[in-house]
């Protein structure tokens, strides 16, 4: 086990300098810095876990920020970045943020102050202004932040509009949407996909598209009230699955049938859509490529901090079930 005795020989500097370079405490010049972390890397040297992350975050640490941890497609995101990031022989924290800014920013300075060394997020509320003081790398998934910040996202507008052409080729004729939350850009382009195929409708009115915010309970709400306003309905698309289940639940309350009365196709191939009754058909997103993806790309944006800003954005696929 290398010491810093080893360290400061083979840089030819003082141990009282190399300890300087780790803390980053006190004036070393720029040769001198360079030489003494490449004696750290080529002796493998990690000083004790204090002083490790107190050089510049190697505290082999990186946090998943969530907006809602009680949505089932968070945890099944955390568990591909979880095996990436230990694979990488990364410690893995995950923060719920409840897309509370306050929460997200107080959590981004407190792993800041422990030297995250990266950080994966999916906010929808989240600005490069907000992270202005954030050194560690960043990746944005499945909410783009910024152009600047690399993101893995889906086909969203595409695959929403494959759902409702779905919808149409069995036969259903007044189609409505229930979106997610406004702010969120992914159920923007899902909505947009949506009005993309309708909105020429004759039938078509602002009535057809009601808000389920991603959450089950508004949805169902929402569902409710639009097919009872609505008994003309014989499709919903459904933003996420979340609320596809939701709608299901609207239906049975309502003695409407599913498929047979009403055909229902949610976004995002979670597990739970394929063991509620009927099971939910779906336009699934690769959850489980794309959290390791991000946590790939994180992992190049650590070790080489020039590497440059990447977007992958993947296809989503139908899934037919019984609820079509
Ligand atoms: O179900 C949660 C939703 O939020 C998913 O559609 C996912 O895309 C995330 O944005």
């Amino acid at each position: 086990m290398a010491t810093i005795r080893d360290v400061a020989q083979l840089a030819k500097v003082s141990t009282a300098t190399v300890s300087r370079v780790i803390n980053s405490n006190g004036y070393v010049n720029e040769g001198t810095i360079k030489r003494v972390k490449e004696a750290i890397e080529q002796l493998n040297y990690f000083p004790n876990d204090v002083a490790r992350s107190l050089f510049k975050g190697r505290s082999k640490m990186i946090a998943l920020f969530v907006p809602d941890i009680t949505n089932p497609f968070f945890p099944e995101l955390a568990r591909a970045i979880e095996d990436v990031t230990n694979r990488h022989d990364y410690t893995f924290v995950l923060c719920n943020t409840d897309s509370d800014i306050h929460k997200t920013t107080n959590y981004l300075n407190a792993l800041q102050q422990k030297s995250a060394d990266g950080f994966i997020i999916v906010s929808g509320s989240l600005t490069e202004d907000h992270l202005k003081n954030i050194q560690a790398p960043i990746v944005a998934l499945d909410r783009i932040i910024s152009t600047d910040i690399s993101s893995v996202t889906v086909n969203n507008r595409i695959g929403s509009r494959q759902a409702v052409n779905y919808l149409r080729s069995l036969g259903c004729r007044r189609i409505a949407h229930i979106a997610g939350p406004e702010h969120v850009d992914n159920a923007i382009y899902r909505m947009r996909g949506y009005l993309d195929e309708v909105k020429h409708e004759d039938w078509f009115d602002s009535s057809y598209v009601v808000s389920g915010a991603y959450h089950f309970e508004t949805a169902r709400e929402a569902a409710v009230h639009l097919l009872t306003n609505n008994p003309r309905i014989d499709g919903i698309f459904a933003g996420n699955d979340l609320m596809g289940t939701a709608v299901l639940n609207a239906a049975a309350s309502l003695d409407i049938k599913v498929p047979e009365d009403l055909a229902v196709i949610g976004f995002d191939g979670i597990s739970m859509g394929e063991r509620v009754t009927p099971a939910l058909t779906t336009m699934a997103q690769p959850i489980y490529d794309m959290g390791a993806e991000a946590a790939e790309i994180l992992i190049k944006q650590i070790r080489t901090p020039s590497q440059k800003v990447m977007r992958e954005a993947f296809k989503v696929k139908l899934i037919e079930r019984q609820s079509t």
